[in-house]
């Protein structure tokens, strides 16, 4: 059978020289010498992913039918860039707010407004950093090695010290007076971190945080979801012996951390693969993982609410095209090397993305779903943080934090 294909093959490949011309052209395309692709200088080595089933996640997804997400209103518009995680102090002030040019401001009330409270690298400066509003566009991206890029940030409630993920600068730990934040974490078996992307404190001290990948930066996370690479690791950092261990590794777009209220296990999200995980850290299961939920779309950061239940922030969502090329990673090592840019490759697999946030339990049972089809709230989402009978949500791209009064009544 095998034999009879390729001598048809060869007999059309010598009837029709076209074909042999096209063939060559797009050999020579694929190849992509001069890297003109989108991947294009990048060692690109598509890998098939452990994603639930499209069709069965989609199916049984408890969908928003009302866009509810949209009755959310944009607060601190153009005055906050790219605010991807919010936190509050033991004294309810903030929010505070990772930013994109590397900075962690907080709010200090409407007279005072926004203030700088730590930065994470002595060489950030206000002339190399600062470049409000475009602090969200590309032109920042070479500047976030040098400025920072916090994008976890958690408060140990015991002592009033801030403590940050940092996508270039690993763990840092700041304290309640703010200023330079020092290095905790900066390699974890030999390993550069080299994307740290979250973090949550257990009681007894540890820091359990999130390396996203050991082969892309955060300027290259398209490149990690494209290839469904999984070199991602979850961490602990002990603060007594002021070492980093592995807990995890093998993991695809590790990204959001939160422990339990019983701290007897963590969630942690997988982004490229869309669900939620759960890390037994006491009982029978202790050192095992599970999957929790399957998600529509690719989920950012969780965090805990008063009650103990998650928020988890959704962009969304899956597609079927996107589908087909899970399943085969030389169809994607194909069309991503097409000399084409990434936003019309993208454009052309149907990608059009929307926010979605969701409640779950522990047991990774749907408590509710908000979305926002229309995109009125935001785009992109990346956290959602429950405090003062309000939702605070998050974005890694745009100049807002979107809030929405909650449990929302008679909607
Ligand atoms: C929307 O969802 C509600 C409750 O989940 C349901 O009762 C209603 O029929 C749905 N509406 C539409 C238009 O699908
Ligand atoms: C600051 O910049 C200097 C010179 O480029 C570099 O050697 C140093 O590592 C940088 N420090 C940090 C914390 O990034
Ligand atoms: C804290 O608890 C975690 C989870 O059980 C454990 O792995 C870690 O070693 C503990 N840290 C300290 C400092 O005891």
């Amino acid at each position: 059978m095998e034999k009879r294909i390729l001598q048809i093959r060869d007999g059309i490949l010598f009837q029709h020289p076209y074909v042999v011309v096209f063939v060559l052209a797009m050999s020579f395309i694929v190849m992509d010498p001069f890297e003109l692709s989108p991947v294009g200088g990048h060692d690109f080595r598509p890998v098939k992913n452990e994603i639930a089933p499209y069709q069965q996640v989609m199916d049984s997804w408890p969908w928003d039918n009302r866009s509810r997400l949209g009755l959310g209103s944009l607060e601190f518009k153009d005055e906050i860039f790219g605010p991807e995680s919010l936190e509050f102090d033991s004294w309810g002030r903030g929010p505070y707010a990772g930013l994109a040019d590397g900075r962690i401001v907080r709010w200090m009330g409407n007279d005072a407004g926004w203030e700088t409270f730590a930065l994470v690298s002595c060489n950030w400066s206000e002339k190399l950093c600062a470049q409000t509003k475009d602090s969200t566009t590309k032109k920042q991206w070479k500047l976030e090695s040098k400025c920072g890029r916090p994008l976890g940030l958690r408060f140990d409630r015991k002592n009033g010290n801030l403590y940050i993920a940092d996508a270039y600068y690993g763990l840092l730990v700041v304290g309640p007076e703010g200023g330079l934040a020092t290095p905790l974490a900066t390699h974890a078996d030999g390993k550069p971190i080299l994307f740290a992307n979250d973090l949550d404190i257990h009681h007894n001290g540890s820091i359990f945080f999130t390396d996203t990948s050991n082969r892309y930066n955060r300027v290259d996370h398209f490149f990690i979801l494209l290839e469904g690479e999984a070199t991602g690791r979850l961490l602990r950092y002990d603060p007594p012996t002021k070492t980093t261990h592995v807990v995890l590794n093998g993991l695809a777009f590790p990204n959001g951390v939160q422990l339990s209220k019983d701290q007897s296990f963590l969630l942690y999200t997988e982004t490229t693969n869309c669900r939620i995980m759960k890390y037994f850290l006491k009982g029978p299961k202790s050192g095992t993982t599970e999957t929790v939920a399957n998600l529509p779309g690719f989920p950012d950061n969780i965090r805990i609410t008063e009650k103990g239940d998650f928020w988890v922030a959704i962009d969304c969502c899956r597609t079927t095209t996107q589908e087909v090329f899970i399943h085969n990673p030389w169809l994607r090592s194909v069309y991503f090397r097409l000399p084409i840019p990434m936003r019309y490759l993208a454009r052309m697999v149907g990608m059009r993305m929307y926010t979605m946030i969701s409640l779950f339990n522990g047991d990774g049972e749907i408590l509710d779903v908000l979305d926002d089809k229309k995109g009125v709230v935001m785009k992109l989402v990346s956290e959602v943080k429950e405090a003062n009978g309000k939702l605070w949500i998050g974005t890694v791209a745009h100049n807002h934090i979107a809030t929405l009064p909650y449990p929302l009544e008679n909607h």
